[in-house]
Parts: structure tokens; C-alpha cells; sequence
């Protein structure tokens, strides 16, 4: 995607070093656009932890950096094994994080240690280049759900979408998930609007989503998460469309807290509900969302403290919940398969099922 006429990605080698990997500083945004340098995989444990990156692809690809990174110096069976723990067990529900480091370990393993930082550095971009092109795919499948909205409506009318959290470009390498359906029908020239949740505690909403869609010239009206149901009562939620950390073999959908809340009220209201979602966050190994995917538990700072732009231009975290109370931040929910209408891969749409699932995905029988 573009930023000022400039085409980026999310995560990428330094042209200039060769070796070394740059990322935008998502903890910063939406007041500044700020490159950082990853030199060790401290730091990008520290990226992933802190969600200077975030969002369940990207996680995954910086990951697969941070291992090329570390073979630089080191590259011996035990280091490289317990690298991929380290990095394994800085973010706990997406599943990607794990899936990005089992594929470096699977190409990486059966070398010699001469051959493993450079095709450290290789898997890393193909994992990359894989992300971005099973984005643009997601994109294009899911397309089609917002023409056939759009052909029911007045000329003009716009496609009113709701959408939860951040699934732009900057949650994967490029395009995004459920963003990437976005753009796509906006470039199309189909009317669309945007209802985008706040997303507290950490409002990726409207930093990151509303950032992304006023780049892109996306119609956009950030929202307080508890306005979605109101919203789809009155007609104004022609489809909701969200991302996942997680989607287990019976189609149950692990998403940023407030997803499943999303999901309830769509039900009520007719309104339909799709999950957009890369294979790289499908988890076959697990069934029952609700009892075998765990969900980060992060600080309660975030939910306590919020940061952003004081009158004077500085930048600013301020406690907007009063003294001495405690507060507890659950990052994820699990949203049952009986409540999603379907989802959209890179192969196509399907039912939020195991059936569905399988049916585009006959290799995880
Ligand atoms: O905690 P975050 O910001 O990493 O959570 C991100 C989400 O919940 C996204 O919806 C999800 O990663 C899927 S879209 C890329």
C-alpha cells in the first residue's frame, strides 16, 4: 500500500545494509509515521511483545526475520530450537506467530549451519511474499459479497460496513484481511462506508483502521464499541467484516475482544457476519474454540491508561479510570461457528465449518 504516493510493505530488509529489517513503529502511529531498525531478535521479541507489530499475519513474518537475524551470529540445532520457543512465546492466540516459526524450522533444521542464515533470510521473504499475495486473494474472494450488496442498493448508496479492530495492511505485509476485502471494493468504484469500532482497550480502530482508510480515501466514521448494535437495529450495518487470530477445525473464530459481542448482534439483526482469514490462521489442531485457544491476558494498563494528542501537539498516555481500581484486559474472544455466515480465504468462501474448511483445504483431512 501506499503512504504519500510511496509504496511500502510492512515489514522489509534495509536496502541499504542488506541484513538488517525495518517495520513501522505501530505504537506510534496515528500521530507519526516512524521506521524502526530491528538488528537483534531481542528486539524484535521486544516488537512483537510491546506491538510496535501486531496484527496475526504480520507477527508471524517479523518472527521469521527475527530468526533469520539471529542465525547471523549463531546457528547450531539447540540455539535455532530455542530461538523458536523464545519467539514462539511472545504473543500467545494468534496462531500465525507459531505457523511462521514451525515452517523456519522446518526449512532450516535439515541444513548445515553454513547454509542457515541465508536461507534464514529466504524462507523469511518467501513467508512474506506468500502473505501478501493470499491477502490480494482474500481481497478478490470477498469481493463479490460487497457487489451483490451494492447491486440492491440506489445508485450512489453506499455499502455500509462495519468492521472491528485493525486488519489493514498493516496487521499483515500488505493488503490486510478484512481491509483488503475493503480496498479492493473502493478501487472497484463500489460505494462503500466504513463503521469502524474504536476497538478499546488499545483502539486500533481508530488509530490504525481510521489512519489506513484516510490514507486510501476509504469513507470512514470511527465508532465507540458498544454503538455496533444500535447501529445494525436501525438498518445502518449492511455487513459486518472482521479479521481472526485464530479459526479452529469446527470454524469457532478467535478475534480481538468484542468480536463475539459484534457477531451476537448481527445474529439478532439479520445482519451478515464474515470472518476474512489467510491459511496461515487456520489451526486444525484444535476444535472447541471456547476451551482450546488461549487467550492473552495483557496489561491492565491499557485498559486504565489511554494515549493521545494534547491540544499543545504533544503526545500524551493519560488514566481515564479512577484511582485504585483494578482493571482486567482479556485481548481476545472467541466467536462460535454457529454465528459467523462464512469466511473468506484465499481460496474462496466457505462455511465456518469443518466441512466448509475442508472443502477448500483437503490437505488438512
Ligand atoms: O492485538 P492485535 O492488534 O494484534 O489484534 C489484531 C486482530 O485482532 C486482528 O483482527 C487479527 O490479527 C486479524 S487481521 C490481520
Amino acid at each position: 500500500m501506499k503512504i504519500d504516493g510511496v509504496a511500502y510493505r510492512s515489514v522489509w530488509v534495509d536496502a541499504e545494509d542488506g541484513w538488517s529489517v525495518r517495520i513501522f513503529d505501530q505504537t506510534k502511529l496515528p500521530w507519526a509515521v516512524e521506521v524502526l531498525r530491528l538488528t537483534h531478535e531481542d528486539e524484535v521479541a521486544h516488537a512483537i511483545r510491546s506491538m510496535q507489530v501486531r496484527g496475526a499475519p504480520l507477527i508471524g513474518a517479523v518472527a521469521a526475520y527475527g530468526v533469520a537475524l539471529a542465525l547471523r551470529r549463531q546457528a547450531d540445532d539447540a540455539f535455532l530450537l530455542g530461538l523458536i520457543a523464545m519467539l514462539g512465546e511472545t504473543r500467545p492466540t494468534a496462531i500465525n506467530l507459531r505457523w511462521a516459526l514451525a515452517r523456519m524450522e522446518k526449512a532450516l533444521l535439515s541444513l548445515p549451519e553454513t547454509d542457515r542464515p541465508a536461507a534464514a533470510y529466504a524462507e523469511a521473504a518467501a513467508i512474506a511474499d506468500d502473505d501478501v499475495e493470499t491477502c490480494r486473494a482474500i481481497g478478490q474472494h470477498g469481493l463479490p459479497l460487497i457487489e451483490e450488496i451494492a447491486a440492491r442498493k440506489k445508485p450512489g448508496e453506499p455499502v455500509n460496513i462495519l468492521t472491528h479492530c485493525n486488519t489493514g495492511w498493516i496487521a499483515t505485509v500488505d493488503y490486510g484481511t478484512a481491509l483488503s476485502v475493503i480496498y479492493q471494493a473502493h478501487d472497484a468504484g463500489i460505494p462503500v462506508h466504513v463503521w469502524v469500532d474504536e476497538t478499546r482497550p488499545r483502539n486500533q480502530g481508530g488509530y490504525l483502521t481510521a489512519w489506513e482508510l484516510g490514507r486510501h480515501g476509504v469513507p470512514h466514521t470511527v465508532i465507540a464499541d458498544n454503538a455496533g448494535g444500535h447501529l445494525m437495529q436501525h438498518g445502518q450495518v449492511d455487513i459486518c467484516l472482521v479479521g481472526t487470530d485464530r479459526v479452529t477445525r469446527q470454524g469457532d473464530v478467535a478475534n480481538k475482544i468484542g468480536t463475539y459481542l459484534k457477531a451476537l448482534a448481527a445474529h439478532d439483526n439479520k445482519v451478515p457476519f464474515w470472518v476474512a482469514l489467510p491459511h496461515s490462521t487456520l489451526d486444525m489442531s484444535v476444535r472447541d474454540g471456547l476451551r482450546e485457544i488461549p487467550i492473552e491476558e495483557r496489561n491492565p494498563a491499557e485498559m486504565t491508561h489511554v494515549s493521545g494528542k494534547l491540544p499543545d501537539g504533544t503526545v500524551a498516555s493519560i488514566r481515564v479510570v479512577a484511582e485504585g481500581s483494578e482493571a482486567a484486559n482479556p485481548a481476545f474472544d472467541v466467536t462460535p461457528a454457529r454465528l459467523v455466515t462464512g469466511l473468506i480465504t484465499e481460496r474462496g468462501r466457505c462455511e465456518a465449518s469443518e466441512a466448509g474448511l475442508l472443502g477448500l483445504y483437503p490437505e488438512k483431512a
